[in-house]
């Protein structure tokens, strides 16, 4: 086969029923829905209770629900690929953990970090085993329990994060659809900025780390919002004009959701209206890898086979990108 792409044929998502609301946390820390609507917009996040529960929990019933959504057997996926920040344990991978509850017997499976920028970074290295050739099922899992490594009691935090887990299934295409091009970047000197100081090789947990709290997420906001307005914005402009996509193209802009601000920046630059970019950030916060399959599955039943899309993302590494696809199917069908 020639001119093959990697197209998305199914997504699906799980998020945990118990909703933390702005007037819950404003009862935890010094803060008030007014805050946090204007400065974030986010009014409440989803939370994953009970105990033993890790990320691999939400994994396995987003892609245990996508293989049943698009009629796909666990012995048919070739390679499952999960990206997380908040892995159930540092080995083995949590992708080997969501294969074995899923019954994925008949293929390998590993995590990839890069932080909010996951999922595409994700996708695209999927993408590249369907471009091969080689493969005709992969499977994307992005999951993060982020309130595991949330301080509630820093207000600077704490209001931004939820948990969440998104899937979707990659297969090999023909057609004019699927995944046409990516523009990443990484700087690792921002890892200054956002970072979570303790519980890896270079500082391993001890009963000091656990004091200081060098196990939750360390951000300097403000830096980070600058960084992620500017860059987010620049790989999506760039994106246009490399394949000359005019605003009024493009169906769909579908961003990262760390920030109401950020992602209304990102539309500002690009010259398109708030009715092409999929946001959801307010009923589900920032969810790190899920953010962006969260948006795509709430919004499937209003894509349709053709449309031009950019996923666009920053996060913590610094790692930042834009993908451009075209969606592979009418999402009324399947939804
Ligand atoms: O997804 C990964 C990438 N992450 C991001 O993209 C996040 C980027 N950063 C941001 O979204 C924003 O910087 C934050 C939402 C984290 C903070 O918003 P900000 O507008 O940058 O606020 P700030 O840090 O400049 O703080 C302004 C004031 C401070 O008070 P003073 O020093 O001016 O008296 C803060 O202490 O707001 C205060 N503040 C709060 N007040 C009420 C900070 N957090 C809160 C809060 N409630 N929750």
């Amino acid at each position: 086969m020639e001119n093959i792409r990697a197209s998305i044929t199914g997504i699906n998502c799980w998020v945990p029923e118990y909703r933390l609301s702005n007037d819950e946390l404003a009862t935890m820390v010094d803060t008030s829905d007014e805050w946090i609507m204007q400065r974030i917009g986010i009014k409440e996040r989803r939370i994953l209770k009970g105990e033993a529960r890790g990320s691999s929990y939400m994994g396995e019933k987003a892609v245990r629900g996508l293989l049943e959504k698009t009629g796909t057997s666990p012995e048919e996926v070739e390679l499952m690929i999960c990206t997380t920040v908040t892995p159930d344990r540092m080995f083995p991978a949590t992708a080997n953990i969501i294969s074995d509850k899923v019954g994925i017997k008949n293929a390998w499976s590993f995590d990839m970090n890069a932080a909010c920028s996951g999922f595409i970074y994700t996708l695209e290295t999927a993408a590249k085993f369907i471009e091969s050739g080689q493969y005709e099922k992969v499977v994307v899992v992005a999951t993060d329990k982020m309130s595991t490594i949330t301080d509630y009691t820093d207000r600077t935090t704490c209001p931004l994060f939820g948990d969440a887990a998104g899937a979707v299934l990659l297969e090999p295409t023909n057609e004019d659809v699927g995944i046409v091009d990516h523009i990443f970047r990484t700087d690792g000197y921002g890892r200054h900025h956002l970072h979570m100081k303790a519980g890896g090789s270079e500082r391993p947990a001890s009963f000091e780390t656990l004091m200081d709290k060098e196990h939750f997420i360390y951000q300097e906001g403000q830096t980070v919002f600058k960084f992620a307005v500017s860059k987010m914005a620049d790989v999506s402009v760039e994106m246009m004009h490399k394949h000359n996509i005019a605003p009024e193209d493009l169906a769909w802009l579908v961003p990262h959701q760390a920030n109401m601000r950020i992602i209304e920046a990102t539309a500002r630059r690009m010259g398109i209206k708030k009715e092409q970019v999929m946001i959801n950030i307010t009923r589900y916060g920032n969810t790190t890898t899920a953010t962006i399959p969260l948006c795509l599955w709430e919004w499937e039943d209003q894509l349709n086979k053709g449309d031009n899309i950019i996923l666009a993302a920053f996060g913590g590494g610094f790692t930042w990108g834009s993908i451009y696809l075209k969606w592979a199917y009418d999402g009324k069908k399947n939804k």
